[in-house]
């Protein structure tokens, strides 16, 4: 059974990942998802320049009956420089994704031209959708700063480059989104990012569960599913075939990933359930994802990919 991708010239032999955020942010983290024989590699946390510590605590919750997690971290991360190292130094087969957060254009620009400067040979993943900074907007919701941030990075930027998205939710906003990106040589789009700013409150207390902006927070997990499904088969229909789909949201169970896969994801992200279930989840999601393919009669996920029917 083939479970393989690619991207550009990228091969993967699985196509499960960590979401940026989950067991990505030290080189212990990195290294249990790389070695992993059911990974096709790893996402490293999202760097700013300088390391941060992020927002304070509590800052990550777990819903009741497996609804999902409410996470405002703010991007804690070891600093750009960390990653850097961790990249110069690692032997591996699997093409790294090397995820990037600045807090600004201006430190966005920097990372990446010493990304370009380096012998760096992976991915690399702009993040353009983090909810949980206090005062930074979600950009890629800025359609405008967004085609504007891509023209400068692509003025100097010759590696494969992806950016990861916030969730959209209106028709025209996929079109807006997708003719922007259409513009560009981008390797991948990431989608969805969680669903920023909502809120959960504990019942017994009244209280928000959260601490960083009143309990505010990114929505990731089962509750999210249906608006990653919708996000990767809009993005499909609309991006130029060369931009590459990396399906990530609501991924507890093997049908899930398939799921992804059918809505014309290439790879596929896990975040809410690694953090819930660790490492032993990427072996669990591929043996099931594996049955399904198998009762099916498929042969490899090409036969699966973007086949998403709809009635007639
Ligand atoms: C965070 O660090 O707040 C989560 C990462 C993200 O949403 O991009």
């Amino acid at each position: 059974m083939q479970l393989t991708a690619n991207i550009q010239s990228y091969n993967f032999d699985h196509v499960l990942l960590n979401a940026a955020g989950v067991m990505c942010q030290t080189t212990a983290e990195i290294d249990t998802v790389l070695a992993s024989k059911h990974t096709g590699s790893v996402v490293t946390k999202s760097a700013t320049l300088a390391n941060r510590k992020g927002n304070p605590s509590p800052r990550y919750y777990e819903l009741k009956n497996g609804l999902g997690t409410i996470n405002s971290m703010g991007l804690p991360n070891e600093g750009f420089d960390y990653y850097m190292n961790y990249v110069a130094t690692k032997a591996t087969e699997k093409p790294i994704f090397f995820s990037i957060g600045g807090l600004s254009k201006s430190e966005n620009i920097n990372m990446l031209h010493q990304l370009q400067d380096s012998d760096f040979a992976g991915l690399i993943e702009l993040n353009l959708s983090c909810p949980n900074v206090p005062g930074k907007p979600q950009t890629a919701y800025d359609f405008e700063t967004t085609e504007e941030i891509l023209t400068d990075v692509f003025s100097f930027f010759k590696k494969p480059l992806g950016v990861k998205l916030p969730p959209y939710f209106d028709i025209v906003h996929f079109d807006m989104i997708a003719s922007i990106l259409n513009k560009f040589p981008l390797a991948f789009v990431n989608t969805i990012n969680s669903i920023g700013n909502g809120l959960v409150i504990d019942e017994a207390t009244d209280t928000v569960v959260i601490k960083p902006k009143d309990g505010f927070g990114g929505i990731g997990g089962t509750l999210v599913k249906a608006t990653a499904l919708a996000n990767v088969r809009a993005l499909r229909q609309r991006l130029n075939e060369d931009i590459k789909i990396i399906g990530t949201g609501g991924v507890t169970t093997g049908r899930d990933v398939y799921e992804h896969i059918l809505c014309g994801a290439d790879l596929v992200e896990v975040g809410s359930q690694l953090a819930i279930e660790g490492i032993e989840v990427f072996e669990r999601l591929e043996n099931e994802l594996r049955e399904i393919l198998t009762e099916k009669g498929y042969h490899s996920l090409a036969e699966v990919r973007g086949q998403l029917k709809v009635i007639s």
